[in-house]
């Protein structure tokens, strides 16, 4: 049987940091409200010139470090991401360029946060297809160029980073056993970026109505993640006949702790089994679950044949959740 490993894993986070005590001269809010609400402490700024497929080229070479192959030998490059450098080329066009990854083709998946669970899907199917072999899939975002430092519900949020993993074709047991992908259109004004497509394309007034930021009903999101995701969670134990008790740790993407814990919650999930890192990066949507994931395998808190269930949810909207024998 064809399986997926994950063989390597990277991530890179810029060197900016934004405090809530910084957030507190911003705007009308305080670091105990943004604790309490969404247990984010501080987040990390990309800078002017650094750019999404900068940030993806770190973390790429961190993972092909690990995987310890090169990326002559990748065949396929697949970036989640909202925030590509600019409309087109792709990040990950631009990316095959800076790692001279001249056999791989390269595409962008939009998806909003579930970008990279998105990207890891295609990428699973693309392998177990038996076209290709060696797979880089990173997800990366740079929310906070896109993000209103006067709107106080949704700049204390949003983070910038980038997480990778290099995909190889193995015929054992163990890898990506399945995943489950979901979309729901009729909820895109929940989350959204009016302008700059060609909808409301860039011009003086589209820039004077502030549509170049994100817009967000932070509270309907809330609620439509945690049920989206319970489903979701609870789906994909019962069609690989697992139950809650094998997870070893779950990669949530961390959006908000109190959605993380909604979920351990309704798994039953004792805090040990359960990866946070929320309070140093804040949302950093498409990277959220590959810098978590990177960051637990580098802390040896996964281990041969550890069960490790992944989960996002985002803008879109989309959500979805992988499981992977490690
Ligand atoms: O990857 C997907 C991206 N989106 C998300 O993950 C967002 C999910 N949603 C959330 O994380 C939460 O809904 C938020 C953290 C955004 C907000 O928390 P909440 O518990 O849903 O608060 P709320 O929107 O119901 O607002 C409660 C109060 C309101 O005041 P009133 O109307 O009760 O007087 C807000 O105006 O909190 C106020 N508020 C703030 N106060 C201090 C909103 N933002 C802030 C703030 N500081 N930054």
């Amino acid at each position: 049987m064809i399986r997926t490993r994950i063989i390597g894993t990277g991530s890179h986070i810029p060197a900016k940091v934004l405090t809530n005590k910084d957030l507190e001269t911003l705007v009308d809010t305080t670091d105990e409200w943004i604790v309490t609400r969404t247990g984010i402490k501080e987040r990390r700024i990309a800078d002017n010139g650094e750019t999404s497929s900068c940030l993806a080229h770190q973390a790429a070479l961190n993972a092909l470090d690990m995987a310890g192959i090169s990326a002559a030998e990748l065949d396929m490059i697949i970036v989640g991401t909202v925030t590509p450098d600019m409309p087109t080329p792709s990040v990950a066009c631009l990316l095959q360029d800076k790692l001279k990854a001249l056999k791989a083709a390269a595409f962008d998946i939009s998806a909003g946060c579930t970008g990279f669970l998105y990207a890891l899907s295609v990428a699973d199917s693309l392998i177990r297809a038996g076209n290709h072999k060696k797979v880089l899939v990173v997800g990366v975002d740079t929310l906070t160029k896109i993000t209103d430092y006067t709107d106080r519900t949704t700049c204390i949020l949003f983070g910038d980073g980038a997480g990778a993993v290099v995909l190889s074709k193995d015929n054992g047991a163990n890898g990506i056993l399945s995943s489950l992908l979901y979309s729901d259109g009729s909820c895109g004004n929940l989350l959204y970026m009016p302008g700059g497509g060609s909808a409301n394309p860039a011009s003086p007034d589209t820039i004077a109505k502030r549509y170049h930021y994100l817009k967000m009903d932070g509270n309907k999101v809330f609620k439509l993640a945690v049920k989206a995701l319970e489903d979701c969670v609870v789906k994909i134990l019962s069609h690989n006949n697992l139950t809650s008790d094998a997870i070893d740790l779950l990669i949530a993407h961390q959006a908000n702790l109190r959605i993380i814990q909604a979920i351990a919650k309704r798994l039953e999930l004792p805090p040990e089994k359960v990866f946070i890192n929320i309070e140093k990066y804040g949302n950093t949507s498409s990277a959220s679950v590959p810098i978590a994931l990177d960051e637990a395998n580098r802390q040896n808190r996964i281990k041969p044949d550890d069960l490790i269930l992944l989960n996002a949810f985002g803008a879109g909207f989309t959500w979805g959740s992988a499981l992977v024998r490690w």
